[in-house]
């Protein structure tokens, strides 16, 4: 079939092809069974006919199996005749082994392109997601984000929204004006949070140059789709970042991409794999986000597929959604597993040659109940599909093959090295700075007048005319000069005549130095 791809047979004895209709592949899909069922090989041989058939692929490499993409496989594989003889069983006349254009990327650099978004970009709700802020945290948060707008203070990397806060912590009691109160308590939180963070290696992660989504959607020479992968292994360690990572992703696509309704395939296709993550106490705003993302994404032709081992996992909103689905065999051994397998077998259309329920338990490794979006995108009738094998390399790709297909890569010196522009950090640090001078000059202008001129720009002073948008580094040296003006003031009295001034100079004039 020209506008599918195969994906099995199904049938009596398995010999009825099986296909995923290209037109209905951005109505979503699901893969999922319970472990080492062949979800991982499912989605292997989906990314492979995407790319054949020209559509980009974005996908997480959780356990870095997936990486096999970029190879052909061979012959001399041991599962090469399992291979072959399962492709006669499903009729798979044209099965040959062949590689997949791929393009590697990382959040932390080092199995891929570097992917970088910034801390503007990701907005203040993913943020708080993202340091799981509590409701009061993510207030001062989207406070501390319009600051940052009105201020003109780019928010590009980690140490950015840190420099903000601090400034944010300093100027609260003006701030508590417009904002009402602002706890240094909750700021102090968001700062450890950020340092968890930190550690957590995602400094790396929030900076320029930014991700360009047209660099996700490219296809090769030859026609064929990009397939990118995103390593998770090591992501996978902090489940927040990965899953928010994703969310952004989709979020972004769903912001930049133009309207095209029901293109013949789509423009991306978009596999989220471990997507439990995604919803695991995630608040009910982030999953109606997430409801809402998937609901409209579609008609900018992203097809997005959700990948867990129990569908249960997947909120009820979201799972309607997912048209295409390919079901590996569940556990049935307790009284709550049997409920999700009867809860998950409900929701397909059945064939009368069996019961669904008994053929989700039934499936052997690499087969599946399937049921794909068939014409004006009504779900098809369930299948016992046997899936057909990969063409490419089953399992991970040799380190080193890696690494010099990304070395290779014309994005390569793209994304290969972080810029820092100067943003809300050098700004906040250049403004304390030069107050910090203007202090000082201040201070010693201060020196040389008469105590006369000095009792009367003190008054001047206090007329609150100069109080406005300086930055609170200033506010706060103006008010130590004070008190260190306010003790020079007490020793000038006690010690009148030129000499005596001088010698104040001397002795206090160096203490309020290196301020
Ligand atoms: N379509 C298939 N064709 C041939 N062999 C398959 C197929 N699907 C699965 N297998 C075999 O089953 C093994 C396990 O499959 P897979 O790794 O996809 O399981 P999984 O559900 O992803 O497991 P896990 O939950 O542990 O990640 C594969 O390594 C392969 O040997
Ligand atoms: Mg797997």
């Amino acid at each position: 079939m020209e506008n599918g791809i195969f994906i099995g047979g199904g049938g009596e004895g398995y010999g009825e092809k099986q296909f995923l209709t290209l037109k209905y592949a951005n109505r979503h899909g699901l893969i999922a069974g319970a472990t080492g069922t062949g979800k991982t090989v499912t989605l292997q041989i989906l990314a492979e006919g995407f790319s054949n058939a020209g559509v980009p692929v974005f996908l997480s490499d959780v356990k870095g199996d997936l990486s096999g993409l970029a190879a052909s496989g061979t012959e001399s594989f041991k599962l090469h005749d399992a291979f072959t003889s399962r492709a006669g069983t499903i009729g798979f006349e044209d099965y040959r082994y062949h590689a997949c254009p791929v393009t590697f990327w990382d959040l932390f650099g080092t199995q891929g392109h570097p992917v970088r978004t910034t801390v503007a970009e990701m907005g203040p709700l993913l943020v708080s997601r993202l340091l799981e802020l509590s409701e009061a945290q993510e207030g001062i948060l989207n406070i501390a984000f319009r600051l940052a707008d009105e201020e003109g203070l780019p928010l590009l990397d980690l140490k950015d929204l840190q420099a903000l806060l601090v400034w944010v912590g300093e100027n609260r009691s003006d701030l508590a004006l417009r904002y009402g109160n602002i706890s240094v308590q909750s700021i102090g939180a968001i700062q450890r949070r950020l340092m968890v963070l930190e550690n957590q290696g995602a400094t790396q992660f929030f900076g320029e140059p930014a991700l360009e989504l047209s660099d996700i959607m490219r296809t090769d020479a030859e026609g064929r789709g990009q397939i990118n992968i995103l390593a998770a292994d090591k992501l996978m360690a902090s489940p927040r970042l990965y899953a928010t990572f994703l969310l952004w992703l989709l979020s972004e696509l769903f912001e930049e991409l133009p309207e095209v309704g029901d293109p013949d395939k789509p423009k991306l296709v978009f596999f989220f794999d471990e997507a439990h993550l995604l919803f695991e106490d995630a608040p009910k705003a982030l999953v109606d986000k997430v409801e809402q993302v998937a609901r409209l994404i579609r008609s900018k032709g992203v097809g997005v597929y959700f990948i867990t081992q129990n569908p249960a996992d997947v909120p009820e909103d979201i799972l309607g959604q997912l048209g295409n689905r390919v079901q590996h065999a569940l556990r049935a051994f307790t009284a709550r597993d049997r409920k999700n397998l009867r809860m998950a077998a409900e929701t397909y259309r059945d064939n009368p040659r069996f019961s669904t329920e008994d053929a989700i338990k039934e499936v052997g490794v690499g087969e599946a109940v399937t049921s794909m979006l068939m014409k004006k995108g009504v779900p098809g009738i369930v299948e016992r599909t046997l899936i057909r094998p990969p063409s490419t390399q089953l399992g991970p790709l040799d380190k080193t093959l890696r690494a010099s297909l990304i070395q290779a890569s014309d994005l390569a010196s793209k994304y290969g090295t972080t810029l820092d522009r100067k943003s809300a950090y050098e700004i906040l640090r250049a403004r304390a700075e030069a107050a910090a001078a203007e202090a000082e000059a201040e201070e010693a202008r201060e020196e040389d007048m008469s105590v006369a001129e000095r009792e009367f720009s003190t008054a001047r002073r206090y007329s609150g005319g100069r109080v406005g948008r300086s930055s609170s580094r200033r506010m706060r040296s103006r008010k130590d000069i004070d008190i260190g003006y306010e003790m020079k003031r007490m020793v000038v009295k006690e010690l009148t005549g030129t000499t005596g001034r001088r010698i104040v100079r001397g002795l206090l004039g160096g203490l309020f130095k290196g301020r």
